[in-house]
């Protein structure tokens, strides 16, 4: 999704800028563009497809200035093209703008400011934004008012007019300062020494200054070099907090690693670790929430993506653990269908960026309609974490791989804990399952430490064209996330089914060239697991089987072989999930494909 820098300090900006926009790349976008002011005139250059061709083309143009934007855009309204690159300037050019979200009503408003004279040029919903701020700004029709000569004004009464979400940014080519303003688009303004940044989140801006403020919705902020004024959409000054992060440059490296992801995969043992510290002592669990869980009759989950496949392995662990009944909803699906939701559910958001603009207003749909929140997020102070009445960070450090990994492994960490949690309420936690969730971290090395064998697997089937992945219980969401890790990364055609509903339909696809994933661990289904996987060699498929280590049964049924350790039932996706990551991941790196940043996806998804 688009991402947001910006500078104004005693530094030349145009290197600050790019440093950034580089590190919001995982956000995903198909063109990049900056805009550096200097004595009262604007160096303004776009490019369509990465940053390194906004590089190329920067390369011999010396453009100095002390303030600057820059945008990273993801399309929504109308191609990637350089034309459609932000940043926008109004018609007299005297105003420059960058956007992240949407403008719901662009086409009204578009129609408006046509009538008024406005020359808009690109397609993008965003150049709206600079005309309707000029409108009020410089008199130029017929609607417009007198006195707008004051940019924050004119400002704050545009977007008083713009429905939908905007992160925005807008500098002026008589005033030294930079204008942002945000709702329901995430932004942070970094505070440095004689300077000040802002971007769409911390990693932008971390290399140069750790102390940030979170603007939050329908607030406006004027940046100076020497600090910054935040205002609300009336105009009245406001007083927040500045706050300490702790990121380094360091976590957001690659750190010897051919790609993220594969950092990502490999850091999942210290992530897990991270994700139980501190919450385990003396056999029980301690969590941080703010209301009373003795009375939650219900817990409905709603996330995206990976995060839904958690929540369903989430659906199966509270369930077993706490006796409570879970259900599991797709963000979009639950904020359109008037979800029935009573002031004793809890409703859990699951979302590794905490800005996924799907979770977030369902999120506020449960808030209105009376339940209470919890968010399991990984980025602190995103808005999601700052919605919701109590929170579980996960403590997983960076995620920037599209594909997420190590956020699965550690969200499904702290609905295990959550589980417990409720469990300890009724009755005791049986220690063994805490014995057994210290040992996983070391249990994900030995899969990790197959990954050469993995990689053969990949050789073999990387020309494939469809994959099936079947899994039963706690592992049908496994296979359901398999799958989606290699649809995401290798664009080869997956899908996750329940190992016996496969006889249902899928069964009819099954020939020599098609590769059927069975997730089989040594439980209670193990049996039924077997016959799904007759049904399947009797008619050819090439099955590659996830094992236990013990397991001498399946080696006769299956061709290929990835063993695992085992371990307690409820424990066993977060092993099981390893190997299939590590197929994806190796498949699509066989297949010189973009890993980290695959085509059409985007990271932080802000838009509907
Ligand atoms: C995007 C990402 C997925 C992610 C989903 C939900 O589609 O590409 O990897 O699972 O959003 O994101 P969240 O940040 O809410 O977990």
């Amino acid at each position: 999704m688009c991402g947001i820098v910006g500078y104004i300090g005693k530094e030349n900006a145009l290197p600050i800028l790019i440093n950034g926009l580089k590190k919001l790349e995982y956000r995903g976008y198909d063109s990049a563009g900056v805009c550096v002011m200097h004595k009262n005139n604007f160096s303004l250059v776009k490019e369509k497809g990465k940053i390194e061709n906004l590089e190329q083309t920067l390369l011999h143009s010396n453009i100095l200035g002390n303030v600057g934007i820059a945008h990273t855009r993801w399309a929504t309204h109308g191609e990637p093209s350089q034309l459609n690159a932000h940043p926008h300037l109004d018609c007299k050019g005297r105003l420059a703008i960058v956007h992240n979200g949407i403008v719901e009503n662009y086409s009204a408003l578009k129609e408006l400011l046509q009538k008024e004279g406005h020359i808009i040029i690109s397609q993008t919903d965003s150049e709206i934004i600079a005309h309707l701020i000029e409108k009020f700004y410089l008199p130029t029709g017929a609607l417009a008012e007198a006195n707008d000569g004051d940019m924050e004004i004119a400002t704050i009464k545009a977007l008083k007019l713009i429905e939908g979400a905007y992160a925005l940014a807008i500098i002026d080519k008589n005033t030294n300062n930079i204008l942002v303003a945000k709702k329901s688009s995430p932004l942070v303004i970094g505070v440095g020494d004689e300077e000040t940044f802002l971007a769409s989140d911390a990693s932008a801006i971390v290399a140069y200054t750790k102390k940030v403020i979170y603007l939050d919705d329908n607030e406006i902020a004027s940046l100076t070099q020497n600090g910054y004024s935040i205002k609300n959409i009336n105009g009245e000054l406001i007083d927040k907090k500045i706050i300490e992060i702790a990121m380094t440059v360091d976590q957001i490296e690659k750190g010897g690693f051919r790609h993220f992801m594969l950092k990502e995969i490999f850091q999942q043992p210290e992530a897990i670790e991270n994700t139980l510290r501190g919450r385990l002592a003396l056999g029980t669990v301690k969590l941080n929430l703010q209301f009373d869980v003795s009375l939650i009759k219900r817990i409905i989950i709603i996330a995206c993506g990976t995060s839904w496949h958690s929540g369903l392995i989430g659906k199966y662990i509270i369930e077993k653990f706490s006796g409570i009944p879970v259900e599991v909803d797709y963000a979009s699906e639950f904020r359109y269908r008037n979800p029935i939701v009573r002031q004793d559910d809890l409703v859990i958001a699951i979302s590794q960026s905490g800005e996924t603009a799907d979770t977030l207003a369902a999120l506020k749909e449960a808030k209105l309609r009376g339940a209470k929140t919890l968010g399991i997020i990984n980025v602190v102070g995103s808005t999601i974490s700052r919605e919701v009445d109590s929170g579980i960070y996960l403590h997983a450090g960076p995620e920037i791989g599209v594909a997420s990994t190590k956020a699965f492994t550690c969200q499904i960490t702290a609905l295990l804990l959550l589980s417990l949690y409720l469990q300890q309420i009724k009755k005791p936690i049986d220690n063994t399952i805490l014995v057994e969730l210290k040992n996983i971290p070391e249990k994900i090395k030995e899969v990790l430490a197959q990954s050469d064998e993995i990689k053969k697997i990949a050789e073999i089937f990387k020309d494939s064209k469809n994959f099936l992945y079947l899994g039963r219980n706690l592992n049908f969401p496994v296979a359901l996330e398999g799958a989606l890790k290699l649809k995401e990364i290798s664009y080869i055609h997956a899908e996750g089914y329940p190992a016996a509903e496969m006889k249902h339909g899928p069964i009819a696809l099954i020939d020599e060239h098609m590769p059927v994933v069975f997730i089989a661990p040594q439980d209670e289904i193990y049996n039924k697991i077997l016959s799904n996987m007759e049904e399947i060699k009797a008619r050819g498929g090439n099955i590659i089987a996830i094992i236990n280590k013990r397991d001498t049964k399946i080696e006769k049924l299956a061709k290929y072989i990835i063993k695992v350790p085992e371990s307690i039932n409820e424990l066993s996706p977060l092993i099981n999930i390893i190997p299939l990551q590590l197929l994806a991941y190796y498949i699509a790196d066989l297949k010189g494909l973009s890993v980290d940043k695959p085509r059409n996806l985007a990271k932080s998804v802000t838009v509907e």
